[in-house]
């Protein structure tokens, strides 16, 4: 601003500042117009009778007002409503007939205007927000994107609008929303949410642990509800630490820390409830210190001792993970409290690491010799293998006879319980959701049988195996069985017992014994059947009948609609349903070299996923 222009005196235009723009702009939409804005800011002070003043014309559309520029003050002038982009920009300024002085122009800025129509909230809040008023089954005005547009937002919500980026959610407000059950652990998938108030509903059992691990979450309101067992320690101290502001009373059967002690939570005035906070919070807090304390000093002596690791009679394993002693295990699943499910050899507890991690940890049950040597297998081959679609390690123990591995928590569990609806928040899975979870576990496994090097055959392809994170992302588990072998000498790896899974085993295992990486495309394309079928491997109809060969039979009479899972209600694009179903038929083919590899499933998988956007 501190420059203008001017048009030269004496000229036979010298009244008139014409500025031409050629405006080849690449617009990848329609634009709905543009919008010029000029500025104009006096740089002399003028003397006696001198006048400046003249009116804009931007792209002949003259401006009303005649304009007095003040000394250096900058003003402005706009088209208020856009008009339509031509090819060539003109801002005219005419000098008013009494004028004495020539217009100037400062600056000035030109803008073609960009519909944020499209603009939805982000995507992670959308399928959060949907699980919990399906759960809640929400009345209110819930009904399309839950912040865009701007007017329509859902009640209780309070979002973002940043300029250049999707609304997200930063408030939600359920109180008095009459919700029942329990607390929805897709409320952890508001990743930037500030202000969760649930208080005086008729929210029953725990508070999720997920709450916590909220990483902007200032105030948490729960009360007036039906809670029942403990807060959750890391709420506590993130309540006592004062970056979260955590209300909770009036829950009669909340405890505040293990040991639950009735009287207290029952006798429950205002004040007993504050005091609970305090006399608790200090005890956890101090467990936790201490926690840290013996974790590092145990590292400290652990590295010290050197490279013992792996030598008892098991050959030279060598873990390059982060080492868990027994003890730090009971620290992290609470003393083996929650059983998340069983896996191939022992169970799978539910835990957390003093960083708020959330993990599995899978004990090997101390019984099975089998169990040991799978265990092995498993832990020397997740060391080695990294992919997005691949359940990583966290860690291992190797503590005595203690054997365990530490994964990364899938909070939505497996796939197979998913399809069945034994999940108990019985969301079913929409037909794109099931395509980007066929298309991922598919990715999982070309990164096993294409990048590593020698390649693996997995062996226990099945939808148990294929573990679902919060965001509904697909991660391959269980490697236990998992072989390598090496394409130059062998083609097959020939194993003497038969492992696996009845229902997915491919043929030529069950004939032969012999395994190659088409023997997983052969489970997998039992596990495609699955996802648009709904049903399991191995279907209890009059006689237990296959699921290919269901399939075919029904496809045989030409009826689709037969065969797909009804649950997803015709939600989906039938030439996708149909190229699936090819896919998987030509998967499960009875010669392995009729079979796709990974690389072409997945590739007609995205095909299938790009018909559906
Ligand atoms: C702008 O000026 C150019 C050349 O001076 C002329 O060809 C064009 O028609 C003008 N555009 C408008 C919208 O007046
Ligand atoms: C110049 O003339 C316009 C009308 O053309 C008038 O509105 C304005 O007040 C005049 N300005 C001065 C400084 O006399
Ligand atoms: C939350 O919602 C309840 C019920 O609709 C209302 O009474 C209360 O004022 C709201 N709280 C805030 C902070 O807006």
């Amino acid at each position: 601003m501190e420059t203008a222009i001017t048009p030269l005196s004496g000229g036979s235009k010298s009244n008139t500042i014409e500025v031409s723009l050629a405006t080849d702009l690449e617009h990848r939409y329609p634009m709905p117009g543009c919008i010029a804005i000029v500025y104009v800011a006096e740089l002399q002070i003028l003397s006696g009778n001198a006048v400046r003043q003249f009116g804009v014309t931007i792209d002949g559309l003259p401006s009303k007002l005649l304009n007095i520029p003040d000394y250096l003050i900058t003003d402005t002038m706009y088209s208020r409503e856009p008009h339509p982009c031509s090819s060539n920009y003109n801002i005219t300024i005419t000098a008013a007939s009494n004028s004495t002085l020539p217009p100037i122009l400062n600056a000035f800025e030109y803008f073609s205007v960009v519909s944020t129509a499209n603009l939805g909230t982000v995507i992670n809040d959308v399928s959060a927000m949907g699980a919990i008023k399906a759960k809640y089954q929400v009345k209110k005005n819930w009904m399309g994107d839950p912040c865009a547009p701007k007017k329509f937002a859902w009640d209780g919500l309070t979002c973002s609008y940043a300029i250049s980026d999707h609304p997200g959610i930063t408030d939600i407000n359920m109180s008095y929303g009459g919700l029942s059950g329990d607390i929805s652990n897709h409320f952890g998938d508001l990743k930037d949410i500030h202000y969760l108030d649930l208080s005086y509903n008729n929210l029953t059992g725990s508070i999720p642990n997920v709450l916590a691990q909220l990483p902007t979450l200032l105030v948490l309101d729960l009360t007036g509800n039906q809670l029942t067992g403990s807060i959750p320690a890391a709420l506590l101290k993130r309540s006592q630490d004062g970056s979260l502001t955590l209300r909770y009373d009036n829950n009669p059967n909340l405890c505040g820390n293990n040991t639950c002690d009735r009287s207290i939570g029952s006798a429950a005035g205002k004040k007993n409830s504050s005091m609970l906070v305090v006399y608790i919070a200090v005890p956890i807090a101090t467990i936790v210190v201490t926690g840290v304390l013996i974790v590092l000093l145990s590292f400290r002596v652990r590295k010290k001792k050197g490279p013992t690791r792996g030598s008892n009679g098991h050959g030279h394993q060598r873990l390059d993970n982060r080492r868990f002693t027994y003890k730090e295990l009971e620290v992290i699943t609470d003393n083996f409290k929650i059983v998340l499910g069983q896996g191939g050899f022992g169970p799978v507890y539910d835990g957390f690491l003093q960083d708020g991690i959330h993990v599995a940890v899978k004990l090997v049950s101390q019984s099975s010799k089998q169990g040991i040597r799978e265990f092995l297998t498993e832990a020397q081959t997740l060391t080695k293998i990294h992919h997005k679609n691949l359940v990583s390690l966290v860690g291992y123990c190797k503590d005595g006879k203690y054997l365990a591995l530490v994964y990364e928590h899938m909070s939505e569990g497996n796939l197979d319980d998913k399809l069945r609806g034994r999940d108990c928040n019985a969301v079913f899975l929409t037909w794109r959701q099931r395509l980007r979870i066929a298309l991922e576990s598919a990715q999982g496994l070309e990164y096993l049988h294409k990048a590593c090097s020698p390649p693996f055959v997995h062996r226990d392809v099945k939808t148990s195996n294929i573990l679902l994170n919060a965001n509904l992302e697909a991660k391959v588990s269980d490697f236990g069985l998992m072989k390598a072998f090496n394409h130059d000498d062998d083609t097959h790896v020939s194993t003497d017992r038969m492992i696996g899974t009845p229902g997915y085993f491919a043929p030529e295992y069950a004939r032969t014994r012999q395994l190659t990486e088409k023997s997983d495309v052969y489970s997998f394309g039992v596990v495609l059947l699955e996802v648009v079928t709904g049903h399991s491997a191995v279907l209890q109809c009059i006689e237990p009948t296959h699921i290919v060969q269901w399939t075919q039979q029904h496809l045989a009479e030409g009826n689709i609609e037969q065969v797909v899972d009804a649950r997803m209600q015709g939600d989906y694009n039938v030439n996708g349903v149909w190229k699936i179903m090819d896919v998987a038929l030509k998967c499960t083919a009875q010669d392995p070299a009729q079979r796709p590899t990974m690389t072409e499933v997945i590739t007609q998988i995205q095909e299938c996923l790009e018909l559906e956007s």
